[in-house]
């Protein structure tokens, strides 16, 4: 019997109408929008929905502000909590001030909410300062302990940076100390792990736990010819439906073009990520 089912976002790197950046002319927040309008129309009825992390492109207290109203109007439309964890993009002290309303410091964003007996706990993977993520010591030291009761139905994890690799990418897009959070989720109610980061599809087990990135809303990674990478026009979500059993994920893809946005070598991503 199905437990209840939830909406993965993820990548949708927004930023406020007035920035003026690489990604500010493709109006991703527009897409979200879509996205939630799209939730709607379709009657999926989920329990919450979870964003994992890149929410905004480089942004500020002021994109940060945008980015809570786009999030709000969407949990309103739903009727359902938001709920987001911080990505590579993002940076701790402007969302505290201008999305979470708190003073602005660079603790990070963790917590764990239960939704009709399923515990969503989020983490920040996010480093300042770096493209590469992985989870303190803080962090795993209060997992382990929060684990240690298990939750009604199950534990799903959320976080930026994800547990599985995909072909073509160098290694470095890995949460970097995934053996030491994998050593924690082993053996507890953990049922999914829900990530982004990769821009792309990618459903797999990881210490026997699935293990899910998705695409996103704002573009799509495509491997390339002479070892690149290009991104694509895409918007799109996943359905995550929670049973007895463990989880399905469902992938919608929203109407789109696929037109090619810019593509990048692979070599110079991993020199970029050093
Ligand atoms: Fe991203
Ligand atoms: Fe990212």
């Amino acid at each position: 019997m199905e437990k209840l089912k939830f909406i993965h976002l993820t990548d949708t790197h927004m930023n406020a109408p007035h920035a003026q950046n690489h990604f500010s002319k493709l109006k991703l927040a527009d897409k979200v929008s879509r996205v939630f309008a799209h939730i709607h129309a379709n009657a999926i009825s989920p329990a919450f929905v979870v964003i994992t992390g890149d929410l905004s492109h480089e942004g500020d207290v002021q994109d940060y502000e945008y980015i809570r109203t786009i999030v709000d109007e969407g949990s309103a439309r739903l009727g359902v909590p938001v709920y987001v964890v911080l990505g590579n993009h993002d940076h701790r002290a402007p969302f505290r001030e201008g999305f979470l309303q708190e003073e602005p410091s660079e603790q990070p964003y963790y917590y764990s909410h239960t939704i009709q007996g399923v515990r969503l706990i989020g983490l920040n993977s996010q480093i300042k300062g770096h493209h590469h993520g992985e989870i303190d010591a803080e962090q795993l030291a209060w997992l382990e302990e929060t684990l240690r009761t298990p939750a009604e139905n199950g534990t799903i994890v959320a976080l930026h940076h994800p547990l599985l690799t995909i072909n073509g990418m160098p290694s470095e897009h890995l949460l970097a100390n995934r053996e030491q959070l994998g050593t924690v989720l082993e053996g507890t109610d953990v049922i999914g792990v829900v990530a982004g980061h990769v821009h792309t599809n990618n459903v797999g087990t990881y210490k026997g736990i699935c293990s899910v990135a998705a695409t996103g809303t704002a573009f799509a990674g495509e491997a390339a010819e002479d070892n690149q990478f290009k991104m694509v026009d895409f918007c799109g979500y996943n359905v995550i439906s929670v049973f007895e059993e463990g989880i399905t994920v469902q992938s919608i893809v929203l109407p789109g073009m696929q037109e090619e946005f810019f593509r990048f070598s692979m070599e110079a991503a991993a020199a970029h990520n050093e």
